[in-house]
Order: structure tokens, then sequence, then C-alpha cells
């Protein structure tokens, strides 16, 4: 199983992003968290930066859009050419629909759970997606603490991606550090959103090659 590291530009520096994304090249995919201060009490940008984004950025676009009403804006991000767009369960009640949408559009369809949301409902839609996203934080902020509280939710899904043979990935978003990535990684992930602890870090590419290993460890 390939493991994917995907850093997160919520901890690098915005106004020289193009050098930022020159320091991650060795990564798979770029994270682009999208908040909205209305789902998360956050604020970050929206789909006119991630259209310049998609120009320069060397690595495919990974968006995690924390944010409400996701079928107004979720298809802009698809046809903006984003790689993956993932949407939260928390807020909409037409998950299949708009997976749908995004996939006709060209892009891989995520949907990412909170904390406290349970997994049981959508293992049996597992394959209307192409990934899940199993938030290791609450949705809104970088630097918090890994909840290992959510682990047993990857276990389940690693399980009925397993059962069904789906190509389903299995991201974790929050709190990922060299330390927790292994938990994760035991516990099913195949994907690893890491925004401090690349971008925090002397040497990112480093950094990047040591989750890697200790991902595969
Ligand atoms: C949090 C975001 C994350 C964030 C992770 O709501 O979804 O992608 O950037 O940051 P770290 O890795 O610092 O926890
Ligand atoms: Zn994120």
């Amino acid at each position: 199983m390939a493991n994917r590291i995907n850093p997160s530009i919520l901890a690098a520096d915005f106004v020289n992003i193009e050098s930022e994304l020159g320091r991650i090249r060795s990564a798979d995919l770029v994270h682009v968290d999208i908040m909205d201060n209305h789902f998360v009490p956050n604020l970050t940008f929206g789909l006119g930066m991630v259209e310049r984004l998609q120009q320069v950025s060397p690595l495919p676009l990974d968006i995690h859009l924390m944010i409400d009403d996701p079928e107004r804006w979720a298809p802009g991000y698809a046809e903006a050419g984003a790689y993956s767009v993932t949407f939260h369960a928390e807020a909409t009640t037409e998950p299949v629909a708009l997976a749908r949408r995004l996939r006709q559009i060209g892009a891989r369809a995520g949907i990412a759970l909170k904390p406290g949301t349970d997994v049981a409902p959508y293992l049996e839609l597992l394959p209307e997606f192409d990934q899940v996203l199993v938030m290791t934080v609450e949705p809104g902020f970088g630097g918090q603490s890994f909840m290992e509280s959510t682990m047993p939710k990857l276990v389940q899904l690693r399980r009925a991606v397993q059962k069904t043979g789906l190509d389903v990935w299995l991201q974790v978003d929050g709190g990922i550090t060299a330390q927790t990535i292994e938990i994760a990684a035991v516990a099913g992930a195949d994907t690893f959103v890491a925004g401090s602890s690349v971008f925090g870090a002397e040497n990112p590419a480093a950094q990047i090659g040591l989750l890697r290993e200790r991902a595969a460890s």
C-alpha cells in the first residue's frame, strides 16, 4: 500500500506561497484548507486563490472544504482542476449527489468526518467516494494535538475498504507528526496531512522523508 504525504499550506507563508510550494516538492499532494468562518470559526481563502494555486503548484491540489453549503462551492474547485475535493459530512444532507457531481467534473470526491461524527452511516456509501478524511483534531486551526480517540473509525474504514476491494484513500488530518503518524498508519490510514510538522521544520523535505519512513514502519 503506497502512502501519501500531503503538507497543509495552512501552516505556510501565504504571501510567499510559490517559494513555500518549492519546499515541499517531494510530497504527494498539496493540502489546501478552505474555511468560511461559519462551518469553522476561522477564515482562509476561496476559489480565486485556488485557481491561481492550480497554475503555480507543481503538485496536484487536495482541497479540504470546511464550509457550509458545499453544494454551492465544491463543483467550482473541481472545475478549477483540483485533483481531489473533500467536503464535510456535517455540512450536507446529500453527500452522494455532491460526490457524483464532483466525479463527473473529473475530481476525486472526498468526504470528511469531524472527530465526533460517527462513521457507520458512511461505510455503505464507500463506493461513492475516492477518499474519506477522518479529522484527528476539531477542524479550524493548525497546530492542535492529535486525537487518538478517532482511530477506531479508521480501523472500521480500513476493514470496509478491504472487504469491498475498493481503492478508497483513507486520510487523516490534524496533529500528524513523526510521533503520531505511526499510530494513524497502524489504524489504517494511507494518506497523511501535515501542516505545522512540515512547514515548521527547518528542512521540510527531510521532514517529509521522515514522515514517509515512519508511516511505512
Ligand atoms: C485543520 C486543517 C488542517 C491543518 C492541520 O482544520 O484541516 O489541514 O492544517 O494542521 P496541523 O498539521 O498543524 O495539525
Ligand atoms: Zn485540512
